[in-house]
């Protein structure tokens, strides 16, 4: 069974895989948050950063390409050879109206025709492997019928499919019956993403559909730092556990303190993971409540660190 870890913009940049590589756990493949490119440009440049190779040492991530042309794609590209990426992934999820709106992401998926001529275009020109990550349409599953035989068509490394539709956002069901149903119908191997956050998840969704060997985590490893190991066999003691996540936390504020400047953008960038990363303490609500009245960098350390010494299984 291969573990991924999931893109998530300003949560899972390189800090935190680097940090999360080096002192938890390594996953079998880590995917970079969407890199979106329009008319052959970065739409915001400092995306490229996360992917350069001085940043990506314990671990080699997949570059992710948003965007919809293929002068786009070819930028991106270059940029891939550039740090010596052979493998990317096309984002055909993001489910933001901005996005969707412009026949991107999630948006494509309703819109078989110009899904099939953008993939003929790359596929004519790329030299790269190219996985998909996807959602099972734009406003309802049932487009993904029409989505299926166009993802055939091309030699996909796999497809990643988070078995929401572009509308529902994050929020809402996920749909295994769907998944189940469709998931045996791509000649690609697959890999399963979505509200995975404990090992019974991972179970359920091998029992509806046994063929599923690969899996994609984002919130849940978050929210449960500890999952990758337990789903391996590893077994932790508490001050192995408390050891590692100081060393965590220790490497991500050495990071950010050389990537931000002031603490204000150091603090919201914190208060985004420790919305998810609460969970991981018994006491988790209130420590989040705290770091987000927080208005200094010292007072962040102290209650963190103070986190991590009390921490206990629950
Ligand atoms: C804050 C946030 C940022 C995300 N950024 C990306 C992204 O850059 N690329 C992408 O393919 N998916 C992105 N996603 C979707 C996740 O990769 C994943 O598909 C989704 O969160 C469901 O998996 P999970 O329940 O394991 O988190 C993002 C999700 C969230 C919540």
């Amino acid at each position: 069974m291969q573990i991924y870890l999931a893109p998530l913009q300003g949560l899972t940049d390189w800090i935190f895989r680097e940090s999360f590589n080096e002192h938890i756990g390594q996953f079998d493949k880590t995917f970079a948050p969407f890199i979106r490119t329009q008319n052959s440009e970065f739409y915001r440049p400092s995306q490229c950063n996360d992917i350069l190779p001085l940043h990506n040492i314990h671990q080699r991530p997949v570059p992710q390409f948003l965007g919809n042309d293929k002068s786009s794609f070819l930028r991106f590209e270059d940029l891939c050879h550039e740090h010596q990426y052979s493998e990317v992934n096309i984002n055909l999820g993001c489910p933001f109206s901005r996005v969707m709106d412009k026949s991107m992401g999630a948006g494509l998926l309703s819109q078989p025709e110009k899904l099939a001529n953008l993939l003929d275009e790359i596929f004519s020109v790329t030299k790269l492997n190219i996985s998909i990550k996807c959602r099972l349409g734009k406003n309802n599953v049932s487009e993904f019928e029409d989505i299926i035989p166009i993802l055939n068509q091309y030699p996909l490394v796999e497809v990643i499919i988070h078995p929401r539709v572009g509308t529902q956002m994050y929020k809402g069901d996920v749909d295994y019956e769907a998944f189940a149903k469709y998931a045996p119908l791509i000649n690609h191997p697959i890999c399963y993403n979505g509200d995975i956050s404990n090992i019974f998840e991972i179970q359920k969704i091998k029992a509806l559909s046994p063929i599923i060997q690969r899996f994609m985590i984002g919130r849940g490893i978050l929210k449960q730092p500890f999952l990758l190991s337990e789903i391996r066999n590893e077994v932790l003691t508490s001050s192995q556990k408390m050891n590692m996540l100081r060393n965590f936390h220790l490497s991500i504020i050495e990071k950010c303190k050389q990537k931000y400047s002031g603490d204000l953008h150091l603090l919201n960038r914190f208060v985004e993971m420790w919305e998810y990363h609460n969970e991981a303490y018994e006491d988790g609500r209130k420590i989040y409540k705290n770091i987000k009245k927080c208005n200094s960098f010292a007072k962040y350390e102290g209650i963190v660190f103070k986190a991590i010494n009390e921490f206990s299984e629950h």
